[in-house]
C-alpha cells in the first residue's frame, strides 16, 4: 500500500499556519502533523490546543498531533476537544502509559506512542495491541531540519518484522530528517506514514513541487 505523507508545519511560516495547512491539503498530503512542545520534555516551545482548534477549521486533513510534553495526561482532553484525530505521546514522558492510552481511546482519538532514538522497542511491547500508531523518531525531538539518524531505521525494520509476525495492523510513522534523499530507505524499513517538515516547507520551491519530488523519490 502507498505510504502516507504527514505534512509537519513546525518550520512553516508561523504567521500563516492556516495557509500552510491548506497548501498541504491541496498538494495531496494525507495528514497534517502538529508538533506540540512544552519547553520541558524538549527545549523548544510551540503550539497549544488553541492552534490545533484553529487548524481544524482551516483544513479537512486529519490532524496528527505529536505531544512532546511532560505529563501529557494533563492535556490530552484539551487536544482531543480541539479536533486532533491522532494523538501521539512520547513513551519517555508517561509513567502510566497504559492509562494514558485508555484515556485517549475514551476520548475517541487514535492513540499513538513515539519512541526517541535511544528508547528500545521493549518499552512498547506490552501495549502494542492497544495502539493504532507507533512513531519511531528518526531524530532527537525538538527542532525541524535535522539529519536522520541511520540506526533508527534499523529499529524500525525490527519493529516492522515484529508487527508482521503478530499481525498488528496499526500505522508505523517516522519523524525527522525525511526528505527525497532518505524517504525510500524509510519506506523500505517499513514506514507507512512519513512526517515531512523542512522537506516540504523550506525547499525554495512550491509545496506542490516538493510533494511531487518526494513521491517520485518514494517510487510512487
Ligand atoms: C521534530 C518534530 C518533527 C519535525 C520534523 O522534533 O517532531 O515533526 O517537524 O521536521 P523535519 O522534517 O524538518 O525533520
Ligand atoms: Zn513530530
Amino acid at each position: 500500500m502507498k505510504a502516507k505523507i504527514a505534512a509537519s508545519i513546525l518550520t512553516a511560516d508561523a504567521a500563516n499556519l492556516g495557509n500552510a495547512a491548506r497548501q498541504a491539503e491541496m498538494a495531496g498530503a494525507d495528514y497534517l502533523h502538529v508538533d506540540v512542545m512544552d519547553g520541558h520534555f524538549v527545549p523548544n516551545i510551540t503550539f497549544g490546543p488553541t492552534v490545533v482548534a484553529a487548524l481544524r477549521k482551516a483544513t479537512n486533513l486529519p490532524l496528527d498531533v505529536h505531544l512532546m510534553i511532560e505529563q501529557p495526561e494533563r492535556h490530552i482532553t484539551a487536544f482531543a476537544e480541539a479536533g486532533a484525530h491522532i494523538l501521539t505521546v512520547q513513551v519517555e514522558a508517561c509513567v502510566h502509559l497504559h492509562r494514558v492510552v485508555q484515556q485517549m481511546r475514551e476520548l475517541g482519538v487514535k492513540p499513538g506512542v513515539a519512541l526517541n532514538p535511544a528508547t528500545p522497542l521493549a518499552s512498547i511491547e506490552e501495549i502494542l495491541g492497544d495502539l493504532e500508531l507507533v512513531l519511531i523518531m528518526t531524530v532527537n525531538p525538538g527542532f525541524g531540519g535535522q539529519r536522520l539518524i541511520p540506526a533508527t531505521l534499523d529499529k524500525l525494520q525490527r519493529l516492522r518484522q515484529k508487527t508482521e509476525a503478530i499481525g498488528w495492523h496499526g500505522e508505523l510513522e517516522v519523524d525527522g530528517g525525511i526528505n527525497p534523499a532518505t524517504v525510500a530507505a524509510a519506506v523500505q524499513a517499513g514506514a507507512n506514514v512519513l512526517v515531512v517538515g523542512a522537506g516540504l516547507y523550506n525547499t525554495g520551491t512550491t509545496l506542490a513541487e516538493a510533494m511531487a519530488h518526494l513521491r517520485k523519490a518514494m517510487g510512487d
